[in-house]
């Protein structure tokens, strides 16, 4: 039997408008799939350890709505996030004979969502898409607000397209299976939410980041449902990253170049932004924006969540050089002048600059020895 659905917000987009449920049981739940496009295929694209868990459930509820239902299996690991792996999509949808009104579902983490989402953008110049996160990062953060892609060897995230889902089923229950790491590296994306825009769901982390380190349904239930009204806000007012939604990037300059810096899949990449964090707030507080205690309590919180705050050494040589030279290929980068967002005040955020002198500092002073 399923469960009652806890939570439904939608995301503002006009005629790109669509709804994010949010609640136990929503694979088996019939009504969660009610109501999406129609079309007579449905294309499940999902990875090796994520298909033999939840694919079954989904098949069995999108086989009531489509006539026909497949599914590709792709590698499983942020290193398969590239083009040749995203061919294996586009093989399965021609091979099986799929229109243009086919519908994918996304059923995964930040890696097979980012990469559905793109398939969906560009096969047949766009077909329609549900993300199924079953992370926590990718039901607070990647699944919602339609930045889609693949990563090139020169650079993260850097080949792919702006393209809403249709729909973003969180169901809450997948996280059961979810390895301990990988809740920690969602909650960075959780915490971000507080000192970007919301010192008072802040507070409630604080109060209960045991609860949500050990999974309590509640708990995570409230932390998807603010985490996703936040972004939603921000996306609804700048959906392409004109400006204001950069701000959902706090800590991210940073992690990109720890998760560079590295080789990706080393660190998690919620472990390389909680991390990076830490890294923004000592760079607010260079700037005089912020004080040390605002510090200290974001480092204690990403602590307590379980993730590092102390910067990997990256270069015996020169480490701070080798930081700066991969953030300046960072996507909010211009001209070659790395752009932070620093924490402007608590609760509030905005980019910068700062010269490198400053940054080095940053760097020095958060980096292990
Ligand atoms: P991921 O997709 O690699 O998933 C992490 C691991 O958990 C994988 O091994 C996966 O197979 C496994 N897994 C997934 N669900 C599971 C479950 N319920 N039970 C057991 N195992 C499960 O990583 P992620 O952290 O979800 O996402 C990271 C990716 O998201 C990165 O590529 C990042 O660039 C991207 N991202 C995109 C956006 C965006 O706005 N589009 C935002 C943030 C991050
Ligand atoms: N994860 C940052 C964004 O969606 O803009």
């Amino acid at each position: 039997m399923t469960s009652p659905l806890l939570h439904s917000l939608t995301i503002a987009l006009g005629e790109r408008s669509y709804p994010i449920l949010i609640g136990s049981g929503l694979l088996a739940n019939p009504t969660s799939l009610q109501n999406l496009p129609q079309a007579s295929s449905a294309l499940i694209v999902s990875n090796s350890t994520v298909a033999p868990l939840y694919a079954e459930a989904l098949q069995t509820g999108l086989q009531k709505h489509y006539a026909r239902v497949l599914q590709v299996v792709l590698p499983d690991g942020e290193a398969y996030k590239d083009w040749q792996t995203l061919q294996l999509i586009f093989d399965a949808l021609l091979e099986s004979g799929c229109d243009r009104k086919t519908v994918l579902f996304a059923l995964g983490g930040g890696v097979v969502g980012d990469m559905t989402g793109f398939a969906a953008a560009s096969y047949m110049r766009g077909v329609p898409f549900v993300q199924v996160p079953t992370t926590l990062l990718a039901q607070v953060d990647s699944s919602v607000g339609g930045k889609t892609g693949i990563n090139h060897p020169l650079g993260k995230n850097m080949v792919g397209a702006f393209y809403q889902p249709q729909r973003v089923l969180c169901d809450l229950d997948t996280l059961k299976t979810l390895p301990a790491r990988e809740v920690s590296a969602g909650l960075a994306e959780v915490i971000k939410y507080g000192p970007i825009a919301d010192m008072v769901f802040f507070d409630w982390i604080e109060a209960h980041i045991s609860a949500l380190v050990a999974r309590d349904v509640q708990a995570l239930a409230h932390a998807v449902r603010r985490s996703c009204e936040i972004k939603a806000d921000v996306v609804s007012q700048d959906e392409r990253e004109g400006g204001l939604r950069a701000i959902l990037n706090f800590g991210h300059t940073f992690g990109h170049a720890i998760e560079a810096g590295l080789g990706y899949g080393d660190w998690l990449h919620g472990e390389a932004v909680g991390c990076g964090m830490v890294m923004a707030a000592h760079l607010s507080l260079a700037l005089g924006l912020v004080d040390e205690a605002f510090v200290q309590r974001l480092t204690r919180l990403i602590a307590a969540a379980g993730l590092p705050v102390r910067g990997p050494q990256l270069d015996a040589v020169d480490n701070a050089g080798l930081y700066l030279d991969l953030m300046r290929v960072d996507k909010k980068a211009e001209a070659g002048t790395i752009r932070f967002v620093v924490i402007d005040g608590p609760g509030r955020a905005r980019m910068c600059a700062a010269d490198d002198g400053t940054v080095r500092s940053v760097i020095d002073r958060c980096c292990a020895a």
